[in-house]
């Protein structure tokens, strides 16, 4: 939808805003939006209640999938945890049973990808650990794995904050760790992550010059720390110095609006740096995992090193997947003051407007091509999984940006629309079964980052996090109605077939008739343990590759 030109004034935005608020009062006096943990948990008109806690429940007549098989089965939870998965299953009257007939019952979501309240560009993104999981809860997904972000490059005062952040979590969580910068004390904390805090991946950032990212020296020097440890390197793939020089390019050319961000870091830099980081987890014989993959640029090079058996995973996200960077281009508007334009925006996403800086993202949502191409390649397992990277800013954040591209928080939502895209544009196109629809959003990544099948199956002994989804319903996605603390939604307007119906994360009912049932604190950390399954073989091929180099050659000293 085209964005209406004029330059609104400060009545107009005051009557545009009063006007919403009177209708979406009276239309959406439920709306969780800006929920606060403590603060109005529980306050009326907050949408949000304690969770409906049964140690007994009972998933009656629904078809269970998990990666490699669906039955028709009931399934029995007691105190957390899926104790029977069996037909025509009796209990007792003390038991909570929900009818899952002609329903869909799988297991949780577990989105790999994720940044809640993390500091960054200057502010911190909208969505706490409180906000984030319950719009994840909201829809489907029952554990998220978060960045920890060292302080100063410190790893333990990083790990610290993240502790202390995610206190008020309502569902399961885990992390991954960046490195910012290397040094001994790194060197050893990364074995004490490993070891006593259970991460067992750690990011390396190939972009965000001055600030996250790294150097070549660095990134080998972690790559050979993350084999040693058994972890899982990952990295944002994107040649920051290159972005740098675009970015420049783009301001000399006089582009300074939203369109500038996709112009200054275009494929062939996210191709590039793929390329770099696998050819130097070749190098090191490691594994590989590189998160946010847009362009197809940067998946055939993944496409290429898997064919040629490297260990390399590829994490496509919601946006890549069904977003085009037409938004982008979408024709600008001046405007007196940041405040206002955030005002505008905020009234505006009422209506369904386009605004070119909520689609800012790195690396860039692509042109037209690449999202079919990335869906292709998920479906025929190039791909592995998928994640949101749900780094969610509000309209004034984005606003400190509209007068130069460079300054506008990157990042976009998805942590609730996940499940529900996914299905739509995969499953409900033919593109994909139920089951690889489990195995993308779920298993895999369990298996990944090594809880499975604690996580990621409905098998007796697994975590009762269990979704109920109807695939004859559908749904809608507005920031009127979504669970993010964010005022805007950059799937707005869009709708699609399949619901999520029903959310039980830790054997408790959380989602349930459009009702969030969540409580602070309530979330638990889950640890990760090292060595993968992609760290089988690693020894063995380091010891052909020592067997194949000949070398050092014995020579015989010869006397003259
Ligand atoms: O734009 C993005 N992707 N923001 C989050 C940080 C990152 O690069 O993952
Ligand atoms: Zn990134
Ligand atoms: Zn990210």
């Amino acid at each position: 939808m085209a964005l209406p030109i004029f330059k609104p004034d400060l009545l107009h935005l005051f009557s545009i805003s009063l006007f919403l608020f009177t209708s979406v009062s009276i239309s959406h006096s439920h709306s969780n939006d800006f929920c606060e943990a403590g603060a109005l948990y529980g306050a009326a008109g907050c949408g949000i209640s304690p969770p409906l806690s049964s140690a007994k429940l009972l998933i009656k007549g629904g078809t269970v999938v998990n990666a490699h098989h669906q039955e028709v089965a009931d399934v029995y939870v007691e105190d957390g945890v899926i104790v029977t998965v069996r037909p025509n299953l009796k209990v007792g009257d003390d038991v909570q049973v929900l009818d899952a007939t002609g329903k869909l019952v799988m297991p949780g979501g577990i989105d790999p990808h994720t940044h809640l309240a993390m500091e960054f560009m200057g502010t911190e993104t909208i969505d706490d650990f409180f906000s984030g999981q319950a719009a994840a809860l909201a829809g489907g997904t029952t554990m998220h794995i978060d960045f920890v972000i060292p302080v100063n490059g410190s790893l333990t005062a990083g790990i610290e904050a993240y502790e202390r952040k995610a206190q008020k979590s309502c569902m399961d969580y885990g992390f991954h760790m960046a490195i910012t910068k290397w040094d001994e004390d790194v060197s050893r904390d990364m074995e004490i992550m490993v070891k006593e805090k259970g991460i067992n991946s750690f990011k390396f950032f190939l972009a965000y010059k001055g600030s996250l990212m790294i150097s070549d020296e660095l990134l080998l020097d972690g790559l050979k720390r993350c084999k040693s440890l058994g972890a899982l390197a990952m990295v944002h793939a994107e040649n920051g110095d290159a972005v740098f020089e675009g970015q420049n390019r783009m301001i000399e050319l006089g582009i300074t609006g939203p369109e500038g961000h996709a112009l200054s870091r275009p494929p062939v830099l996210e191709a590039e740096a793929t390329a770099r980081a696998i050819r130097l987890a070749s190098f090191v014989n490691t594994p590989l995992y590189v998160v946010h993959v847009m362009s197809i640029d940067a998946m055939e090079e993944i496409a290429k090193a898997r064919k040629s058996g490297q260990k390399v995973v590829g994490e496509p996200v919601v946006s890549g997947l069904v977003l085009d960077d037409s938004k982008l281009w979408d024709p600008d508007f001046s405007i007196a003051s940041k405040q206002e334009l955030a005002l505008y925006i905020y009234c505006c996403c009422f209506f369904f407007c386009i605004f070119a800086i909520l689609y800012v993202m790195s690396p860039p949502i692509r042109a037209l091509g690449h999202a079919k191409a990335l869906q292709a390649a998920l479906s025929t397992g190039i791909l592995q999984l998928v994640g949101t990277d749900h780094c969610a800013f509000n309209s004034t954040q984005k606003a400190f940006g509209i007068d130069d591209f460079r300054k506008i928080p990157n990042g976009v939502n998805g942590i609730e629309e996940r499940m529900h895209l996914v299905w739509d544009t995969m499953v409900e196109t033919g593109q994909m079964s139920v089951t690889d629809y489990v195995r993308v959003t779920s298993t895999e990544c369990a298996r990944i980052f090594n809880i499975y099948p604690r996580k990621g199956a409905i098998l007796a002994g697994s975590d009762a996090d269990i979704i109920i989804f109807n695939p004859n319903s559908s749904v809608g996605i507005s920031a009127r109605s979504h669970h993010s603390r964010t005022d805007t939604n950059v799937y707005e307007g869009r709708r699609g077939k399949g619901k999520v119906e029903v959310t039980i994360a830790g054997g408790r009912v959380v989602w349930i008739n459009d009702e969030l049932k969540v409580s602070p604190g309530s979330g638990k950390y889950v640890e990760m343990p090292p060595f993968n399954y992609l760290f089988s073989g690693v020894d063995k091929a380091d010891d052909s590759y020592l067997a194949s180099l000949n070398a050092p050659v014995k020579r015989s000293k010869s006397v003259s």
